[in-house]
This record gives C-alpha cells, structure tokens and sequence, in this order.
C-alpha cells in the first residue's frame, strides 16, 4: 500500500482507479453558507459579486480546507456564471431567476459573447487558490451540464420536475437540440479555461439529468454531455460526472468517457458498483441530511459507505448531492475526520 500519498495523487489516483491508501474526502457546496466565516463574507457582497471578486473567490475556496483539511478545493463559482456573461439577466434571490429567458430559435442569438471573458474571475481565483495551496492538494474546477444549464436558460424561475424544458424537447426536438449544442460549447470553454488555469480535477454538474426516461436522457442530455467532453483536449484532468436522482441512468453515465460518476444517496453505492464495474470509478454519496444526525451514526454511515466503495474501481467520499445551508459543522468534521481515519473513539 502506498503510503503518505498527496491528497492531489489520492485524488488523482481514486478517479483514474489507481491504488490509494484512503479514499480522498470532499463535499460538494462545501463553501457556502453553513459556514459563518462565509456568512460574513456574504453579509457584504452579494453573490454574484462574490463569484467575480478572484479574492474573495479564492477566500471562500479555501475556507473550508483550512477548517476540515479537505482533500480538494473546489473552487467557488457557479455553474450559471458562464450564462450571466452571454446575455441572460441572472440574478440569485437566493434561487436563480432569468428575466429574459431563451424560450424559442429567436433567442438564441442572445448568447453571444466570450465564455473566457464571463469565467476570467473564476480562473484568477484557480490560479490564486493554487498559489495559496501548493503543489499537495488539487484545485477542483467545474461546468453545468449542457441539460442542467438549458434547463436554467429556458425559463424565469425553474419549474417543478423541469416541466417545461422536457415538454419543449417534446414539442420542439430541433430547437432543444440546438439549446443544447449551444450549452455543451460553453461548458466545453468553461472547462477548457479552468484547465489553462491550472485545475487539477474537473467536475460536470448535472443536477437535471435524473427527471429523464434513458432514452430521453440519451438523445438529450447525455448527447450533448458526450459533445462537450468530447471537445476537452486529449490530455486533460480527471473529469467527475454528476447526475441527482440518476441511478436509472449509471450505465449510460459511465458510457460518456468521464473517469468519475458521482452518484446522489438514493443509489445503492455497491450496487452502482457492480454496475458500472471497472469502467469508472464512483463519488459519494451519503444522505446530505445525515450529517445532523448524531456523529457516532455520522461515523458508522462512513464506515458502510467505504465498506461499498471499496468494491468500485476507485472511490472518492463525497455527499450525494451539496452541503444543506443548516448542516452543523460539527456534523462536517464528523464526516470528514471518518474518512481520514482520525476520529476519535
Ligand atoms: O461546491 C462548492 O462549494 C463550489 C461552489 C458551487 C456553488 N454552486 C456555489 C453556490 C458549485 C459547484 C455550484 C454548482 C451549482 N449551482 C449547481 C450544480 C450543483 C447542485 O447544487 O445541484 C446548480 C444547480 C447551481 C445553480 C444554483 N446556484 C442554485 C440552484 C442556487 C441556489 C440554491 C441555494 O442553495 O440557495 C445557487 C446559489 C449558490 N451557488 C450558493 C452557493 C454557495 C448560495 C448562494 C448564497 O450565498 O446565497
């Protein structure tokens, strides 16, 4: 067994399936507001300005590293804030809401304008992170989905079970279709920007995904996924690929040529790995809710968690889906700590 591994080969190692000598530990959203020292920074600048300010960005990164000793920083942004920058009014209350949705053909002209540009922020704040870290922990970066972005764009204020994107796709493929091969450029430049940035792990978000029967996932949403990690340079980071509520579509995620399937709580981690076998290595996915039960049973989840993992080609312990806003933060440590292997008895 290797020992005293970098978090950034352990998380290197876990993605691409490779021997570690623990799973690395991350949460997704583990910057944000369960976190007084960003509730702080938050009481004075909204959140969008937060996203643009590299200082802040990089601040907020890195807070939780400092307080738990996290194996990855993933770096603050948003998945919308390639959006904000081509033309849709994005505003957070404290939900998204886009005033001026792209609801036809005719607006799609409206997404004009450099992804480089609406994400240089978000790459100053990579560079400043790393320079803050140093070679040993890894810089997580990240996108939307091409469906998960479409699904923000297409409509003011999302609807329930994304009622209107999936009925568009009904009525008008041809538009939908172009939605979103429009989406995976963008997140396709994203990505390839926090690469020249210097990202050391790439996570794509599709938090949208699960509403989909396969087939319609296959024809939608996982084409435009395909397109936009096909047109990632050869070379790149490990890439992370996350769906909520998908456990109906693992084979189909694991198809894509993502190294990583990060899964919600609501799929069996074992069973997803007998799924998906050697072909990637899984992410998760404890309950996000879990981390206010008491920590002895914080632990004891861990502990069946990285019982299941183990049968995955490689593993990286995360939640299922982000960081809730009044999760404990002791309840954080407990969790991070259990899989370090520094819990105390
Ligand atoms: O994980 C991290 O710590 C990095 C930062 C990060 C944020 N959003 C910060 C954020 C990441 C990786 C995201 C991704 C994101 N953003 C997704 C995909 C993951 C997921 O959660 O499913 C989605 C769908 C969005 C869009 C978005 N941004 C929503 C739906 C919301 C509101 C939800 C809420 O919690 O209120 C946001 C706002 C947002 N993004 C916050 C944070 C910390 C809360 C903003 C605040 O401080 O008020």
């Amino acid at each position: 067994m290797p020992e005293a591994l970098s978090s950034r080969e352990r998380m290197r190692r876990a993605c691409l399936g490779e021997r570690v000598d623990r799973p690395p530990v991350w949460l997704m959203r583990q910057a944000g507001r369960y976190l007084p020292e960003y509730r702080e920074i938050r009481q004075r600048v909204g959140f969008l300005e937060l996203c643009r300010d590299p200082d802040l960005a990089a601040e907020v990164s890195l807070q939780p590293h400092r307080r738990f000793g996290v194996d990855a920083v993933v770096i603050f942004s948003d998945i919308l804030l390639p959006l904000a920058g081509l033309g849709l009014a994005l505003d957070f209350r404290p939900g998204p809401i886009v005033e001026n949705p792209i609801a036809g053909p005719a607006d799609l002209a409206r997404l004009e304008g450099s992804v480089a540009e609406a994400i240089a922020p978000t790459c100053e704040a990579i560079r400043r992170a790393k320079r803050a870290l140093g070679p040993d922990v890894p810089v997580l970066g990240f996108a939307g989905a091409p469906w998960t972005l479409a699904a923000y764009a297409s409509e003011t204020r999302l609807s329930r079970d994304l009622d209107r994107l999936t009925s568009l796709a009904w009525r008008e493929p041809a538009f939908v279709e172009r939605l979103l091969e429009r989406m995976a450029t963008i997140a396709a430049e994203t990505l390839r920007a926090q690469i020249e940035a210097g990202a050391d792990v790439l996570q794509i978000f599709d938090t949208w995904a699960g509403v989909l029967a396969p087939s319609r996932f296959r024809r939608f949403a996982g084409h435009a996924l395909a397109q936009t990690i096909a047109a990632l340079p050869r070379e790149r980071p490990p890439l992370v690929v996350y769906a909520r509520g998908a456990g109906h579509l693992l084979e189909d995620l694991a198809r894509l040529g993502a190294d990583v399937v990060s899964i919600d709580w609501r799929t069996d981690l074992g069973d997803a790995a007998e799924r998906v076998g050697v072909r990637v290595s899984l992410q998760g996915n404890l309950d996000p809710a879990a981390l206010g039960a008491p920590e002895d049973e914080i632990r004891a989840e861990v502990s069946r968690m990285l019982d299941l993992g183990r049968k995955a080609r490689g593993h990286v312990a995360n939640l299922g889906h982000g960081v809730l806003q009044h999760t404990p933060i002791d309840g954080v440590r407990a969790f991070v700590e259990a899989v370090q292997g520094t819990a105390r008895a």
